[in-house]
């Protein structure tokens, strides 16, 4: 309990990790010789948080169990789910495991370079909001494009934030928003401030991340995580 409240961690790791072109999924492979998913459970066992679920593929089950969760005493992750073919469904089955909770703070277990403080500040914001996620603010312009790649927009620079995980929600306020996306037709949803946007018209604070707290997404996030996690 934090704050007298209960919160339960949801990493994600049953993605195929297309992006990064690897014969193991990213999630499972070596930085500075641990687990890339090692990170964030170890992050958030040492954290207050009460009980950590995590999301892996069907075939990766038994060795989440036994390579990752036993293997480091992880014994805050009592349960290991089965995910689904996009990422709100693999979020959808972790929160089906987590009833009773407060609050659920979802992180994706690419973002192996979350630290302690990311994880307090979300714990004490989504107390106060309901709905929050850790950002940054665009280094870069950013422009919006035609179907050609010609610019067709600039949007304002200072308005546009880099958005990371984890995101935290009100349990219920999530749960509501899942079951009216499942309602109505799902796509092209990229993260959970997305679904309580769309579905509870809620709109989520952004609190400062880190600009370390990268997502590995191709082979040079890798080296650029591990020079990270040796300086976090
Ligand atoms: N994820 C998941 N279930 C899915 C898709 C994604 O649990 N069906 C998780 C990934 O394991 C990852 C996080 O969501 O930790 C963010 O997704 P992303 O970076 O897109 O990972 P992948 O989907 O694995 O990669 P890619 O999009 O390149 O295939
Ligand atoms: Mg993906």
């Amino acid at each position: 309990m934090y704050k007298g409240k209960h919160f339960t961690a949801i990493v994600l790791a049953a993605g195929k990790g297309s992006r990064m072109n690897s014969d193991i999924p990213k999630q499972y492979m070596k930085l500075n010789g641990k687990e890339v998913i090692y990170y964030s459970l170890k992050a958030f066992q040492d954290s207050p948080v009460d009980n950590i679920v995590l999301v892996a593929g069907k075939q990766d089950i038994d060795f989440c169990r036994e390579e990752i969760v036993e293997k480091y005493g992880f014994d805050k992750t009592k349960d290991i789910v089965e995910g689904g073919s996009e990422r709100y469904w693999s979020v959808r089955n972790g929160l089906t495991v987590s009833k009773g909770t407060d609050y659920v703070l979802i992180h994706d277990s690419a973002r192996p370079c979350i630290n302690d403080k990311i994880i307090l500040s979300l714990m004490d914001e989504v107390i106060i909001s309901g709905a929050c996620t850790v950002g940054v603010s665009a280094k870069d312009t950013i422009k919006v494009v035609d179907e050609n790649n010609y610019g067709i927009k600039t949007p304002d620079r200072n308005t546009l934030w880099q958005v990371q995980t984890p995101q935290g929600f009100s349990y219920n306020e999530l749960l509501m928003a899942y079951s009216e996306m499942e309602k109505n037709n799902a796509g092209n949803i990229t993260d959970d401030t997305m679904i309580v946007e769309r579905y509870l018209g809620k709109k989520s604070k952004l609190i400062l991340g880190d600009y370390r707290n990268i997502k590995i997404t191709t082979p040079e996030d890798i080296l650029i995580a591990e020079i990270f996690l040796e300086n976090l």
